[in-house]
């Protein structure tokens, strides 16, 4: 039996509560969320020809128009009428082409004699398919200085093993550089813009908060490869490419030369962020490398020179929020966007821990604090959530006093189903609670597995009771390539062509669409709360939604029988309907895939409430391992 004050608001639950955290991990960014089809666009990999095969008179060069990015091939005469001088990309593991769909390839091209030409074909290699080519296009290129050019072309068949082939079409040389291919209909219809489906997935989630870019790769393998936002803004043709830190693909169909683009940058991350309604939560790095690849202080930043680190947090707070006659405003109004982004929070580190980082934070919170006052500082205390190092790290967050700790926790079952009372205790003075990273980690299985996902939502039902203390949870990571990742479990799955919401997704799902604006006290037979593993299994919490007037239980029972569950809605008087929305399953090893995406999906549904003596009251049934929301 459990009992809900329905009359009295607790603490308010923030909208930011439930949200995204994005890395480029698993291909997320570029071959996947990213619409960029093309690997290696502008020839600037540490090979410049990844990506590319080529044949006949290709040469590479490197005094391009672009100074960051100088790189370009040379195509030329191979000789003889019989030959073909060219070069062609397959994308990720073959280019996905959608019958009816149109295409927007786009280069920079000069021709040294002032006119020349391309053939640009997009052919299928691995089918039988005669001719190779099923789309061909002509290009005139009309100049011998730098130009654009762009085609549209439309794919009259459904392929996934695509290329993209080009070929000079006749003597004159021709000279190519940042050679990209979209969809046109990409997420808003945006030219260097999000793949639809997958932005979708985002939107569709109504996160609250949208944390960027990472992760370890804010802070690189070494200070050399970290995440550099300056690097990321204005015209992608000029956006230097920067190796990621996660090399290491356990199962790759493509290069394992991982590169950051950065066509996905910062402005594309504040304008997603807009697009799906989330506040923008940057993350910068603190003048440290990645602490679990560098154990020695000797490989950050010396205290001495931290200031262009510092300054890096304050120009970014004025390219999100400066006006337009600010030099970083400005930056942003050129890229399309004069109105500001209204940035509220800044995060500085990453799950960094210890003296190396407790020493350089205080710079940069004096820094912030004294220019921008109102925004939110985001510390972190590394990646354990147990033991000294952890309490330690709590300290001196408190000490140097930044408004959230960043916390992350990847754990076993057992310590999901054991710790959805983990900030009861939590002190309610000094910084709040960002969930920043967390995924429950099967033992021995580190798939999306049903009863991961259960238990990620018993745990939550903690985070929303303790909604004074947890302003906000993101999950992690949030995408992955099923052919090409360095992580599981992941939260969105996909490949070039097809993508499916794993189980933990439509948890956040169920969280983030029923989130309320205020906790109500619930208790559960006449105790304050669940106790530690639950009581029998069952944990529950309740909200109040203060826009629509309505009331909002949720109950979780990871039992493996059928509970009767009695709520007694105190304050609410007769009969009422509830909507329910139920995500239930037998097969504790079951899983979403792409062949059967929604094998295990939330239903909906309707129940009545009775009109009890003193209140309503929701009596029924819930199914072992089952998560209900009412
Ligand atoms: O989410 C994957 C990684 O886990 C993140 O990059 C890092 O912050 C954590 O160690």
């Amino acid at each position: 039996v459990m009992d809900v004050d329905t009359g009295k608001n607790g603490a308010p639950i923030q909208k930011t509560m439930y949200g995204i955290f994005f890395e480029d991990i698993n291909y997320g960014a570029d071959g996947g969320l990213y619409g960029e089809m093309l690997v290696n666009r502008s020839f600037e990999f540490k090979q410049s020809l990844t990506g590319w095969t080529t044949f006949g008179n290709v040469n590479v060069k490197d005094d391009g128009p672009f100074e960051r990015c100088p790189h370009y091939v040379e195509l030329a005469w191979p000789g003889h009428a019989d030959r073909l001088t060219g070069m062609q990309n397959s994308g990720y593991g073959g280019i996905s082409l959608k019958q009816g769909e149109d295409y927007r390839l786009t280069l920079w091209a000069k021709a040294a004699e002032g006119e020349g030409g391309i053939k640009v074909e997009l052919i299928d290699q691995l089918t039988d398919s005669e001719p190779q080519a099923f789309v061909t296009q002509e290009l005139k290129i009309t100049s011998g200085e730098w130009k654009k050019y762009e085609l549209i072309m439309r794919s009259p068949k459904n392929d996934t093993e695509a290329s993209l082939r080009i070929l000079l079409n006749g003597k004159a040389p021709v000279c190519l550089e940042h050679v990209s291919l979209f969809p046109v209909k990409t997420f808003k219809n945006r030219k260097n813009g999000m793949r639809a489906d997958l932005a979708q997935a985002l939107a569709d989630m109504h996160p609250g908060v949208f944390r960027f870019p990472g992760g370890c790769i804010v802070e690189g393998a070494d200070l050399q490869t970290r995440y550099q936002w300056k690097n990321t803004i204005g015209p992608v043709e000029n956006r230097p490419v920067n190796e990621n830190r996660w090399q290491y693909a356990m199962k790759s169909r493509i290069s394992p030369d991982y590169y950051q683009s950065y066509g996905l940058g910062f402005f594309e991350y504040f304008q997603l962020s807009e697009d799906i309604g989330a506040e923008p939560l940057p993350v910068l790095n603190v003048g440290m490398a990645c602490q679990f690849q560098n154990k020695d202080d000797s490989a950050n930043v010396p205290m001495s020179e931290l200031q262009p680190y510092i300054q890096d947090c304050l120009d970014l707070i004025e390219f999100a929020n400066g006006d337009t006659t600010t030099t970083w405003g400005r930056k942003r109004a050129e890229m399309g966007h004069p109105a500001p982004f209204n940035l509220k929070y800044i995060a500085v580190g990453n799950e960094q821990w210890e003296e190396p980082y407790f020493k350089r934070l205080p710079p940069f919170v004096k820094a912030i604090r004294e220019k921008y006052p109102d925004i939110k500082i985001i510390g972190t205390c590394g990646p354990a959530p147990e033991g000294e190092m952890f309490e330690h790290g709590w300290k001196a967050m408190r000490e140097i006093g930044v408004d959230l700790v960043d916390e992350h926790y990847y754990k076993s079952e057992e310590w999901f189903r054991n710790s959805s009372m983990r900030y009861d205790s939590y002190s309610r003075k000094g910084p709040k609670v960002f969930a920043g990273e967390y995924a429950c980690h099967g033992d021995g299985k580190k798939w999306n597995h049903y009863e991961t996902s259960l238990y990620e939502a018993a745990f939550m039902t903690g985070l929303e009771r303790n909604a004074d203390v947890v302003l906000m949870a993101t999950y992690a990571p949030l995408f992955a390539r099923v052919d090409a990742w360095q992580w599981r479990p992941d939260l969105i799955w996909f490949d070039n062509a097809r993508m499916f919401k794993s189980v933990s997704y439509y948890v956040q799902q169920m969280y983030a669409c029923n989130k309320g604006t205020n906790v109500l006290k619930l208790t559960m037979n006449g105790k304050p709360v669940a106790g530690q593993q639950g009581q029998a299994g069952l944990y529950a919490s309740a909200a109040a939604d203060n826009g629509d007037g309505s009331v909002i239980v949720k109950v979780v029972n990871t039992g493996k029988t059928t509970q009767p569950v009695s709520v007694n809605l105190k304050g609410m008087k007769g009969e009422r309907t509830a909507q329910t929305t139920t995500l239930t399953c037998t097969d504790m090893d079951a899983e979403n895939t792409l062949e059967e995406p929604e094998k295990i999906v939330p239903k909906t549904g309707t129940l009545t409430c009775k009109a009890g003596k003193k209140c309503t009251v929701i009596e029924d049934e819930i199914a072992p391992m089952t998560f209900r929301v009412y």
